[in-house]
């Protein structure tokens, strides 16, 4: 399988569970990543939104996310925490707070919660996720709430993460960035000066969401990877999932996908990654299930970039 490939050199692979799956008790989703994934980070149960929705911030639901930890466990898996501050699952209570120091209250009293009530069942976290904005000159959001806390809000959660949980890896995490190109030159600056800022960042995660048209080769991605890793820094690849588009027979398609299943593995260990997490399980619950992205189809059945990956493993 290809947890017991990637156990044997100490590599974090897996992928994003569901929790209406996971509730559902679908047999195949279950056996399929208890067989194939030695790590696995909740697609959903874990953002603000699900956890602190009510209209109470001091209200914290745990439930969906304790059971997938305690699943995790029983199965031996690594749990990925994605992601304690992100604009896109903020609700509504936090776009009410105008106040830097109020809301730089409610940050610390979030990450803190959060991070204490997992404690180190959960030693990986998505601190930030997705604050660089695909603009002209990839400046931090204008959108995002979390800001009001100041310049420096990025720093802050690190640090109260950091405080939470002082075992944890903290990673930054983003898409679009795999490549060399001006948002992962933008994420390259930003971390290097939370680094020179003493900030307790550890990881940077790359999300890899992609299509059967990327080119790992010409878009730089091993150099990129490879720059981050000089700087000290883990280098994980987080939502890996690889769309088929284009023309082109299935077979065709399944083939390109395949080769790009395999490029992205042997280029995360190339640079000594530590995870390589794909967004989900099959092609039948993915998030784009149109581009059928994944590894195992909508029957759970293997696809060809799951050979691709065996093979990776078995040799790189
Ligand atoms: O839970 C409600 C459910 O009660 C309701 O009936 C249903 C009706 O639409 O919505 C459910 O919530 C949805 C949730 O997925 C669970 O299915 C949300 O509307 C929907 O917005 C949410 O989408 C998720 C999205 O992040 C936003 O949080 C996707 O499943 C998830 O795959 C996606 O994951 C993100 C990563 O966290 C960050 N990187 C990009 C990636 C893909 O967008």
């Amino acid at each position: 399988s290809l947890r017991t490939l990637a156990s044997a050199r100490g590599l974090l692979l897996g992928g994003a569970i569901s929790g209406e799956l996971f509730n559902a008790d679908n047999p195949d989703e279950a056996a399929t990543i208890n067989r194939e994934y030695n790590a696995v980070v909740a697609e959903n149960a874990m953002k603000m939104r699900a956890i602190a929705n009510s209209p109470d911030p001091d209200n914290y639901l745990f439930a969906t996310a304790d059971a997938m930890v305690a699943s995790a466990q029983k199965n031996g898996q690594t749990v990925r925490g994605h992601t304690l501050i992100w604009h896109d699952s903020a609700p509504a209570w936090v776009y009410e707070i105008q106040e830097k120091t109020a809301m730089r209250a409610a940050m610390t009293q979030y990450i803190t919660t959060v991070v204490k009530h997992f404690g180190n069942r959960i030693n990986i976290w998505d601190v930030v996720n997705e604050a660089i904005s695909d603009g002209p000159g990839n400046p931090l959001r204008n959108n995002n709430p979390f800001a009001v806390a100041g310049p420096d809000f990025i720093a802050l959660a690190f640090r109260m993460a950091h405080a939470a949980n002082p075992a944890a890896r903290l990673c930054y995490n983003d898409y679009s960035v795999e490549g060399l190109n001006g948002k992962s030159n933008a994420m390259y600056a930003l971390v290097k000066g939370l680094l020179a800022d003493g900030v307790p960042i550890h990881g940077v995660g790359f999300q890899s969401h992609l299509d059967t048209n990327f080119s790992v080769r010409d878009s730089g991605m091993q150099a990129n990877l490879q720059r981050f890793r000089d700087l000290g820094l883990d280098v994980q690849l987080t939502e890996v999932d690889v769309q088929m588009v284009g023309s082109g027979s299935e077979k065709e398609k399944l083939a390109r996908q395949a080769q790009v299943y395999g490029e992205l593995l042997s280029t995360c260990l190339a640079v000594k990654c530590s995870a390589f997490m794909m967004w989900g399980v099959s092609d039948l619950t993915s998030w784009r299930a149109g581009g059928k992205p994944l590894i195992f189809d909508g029957d759970y059945v293997k696809k060809p970039a799951y050979g691709a990956l065996i093979k990776v493993l078995q040799t790189a």
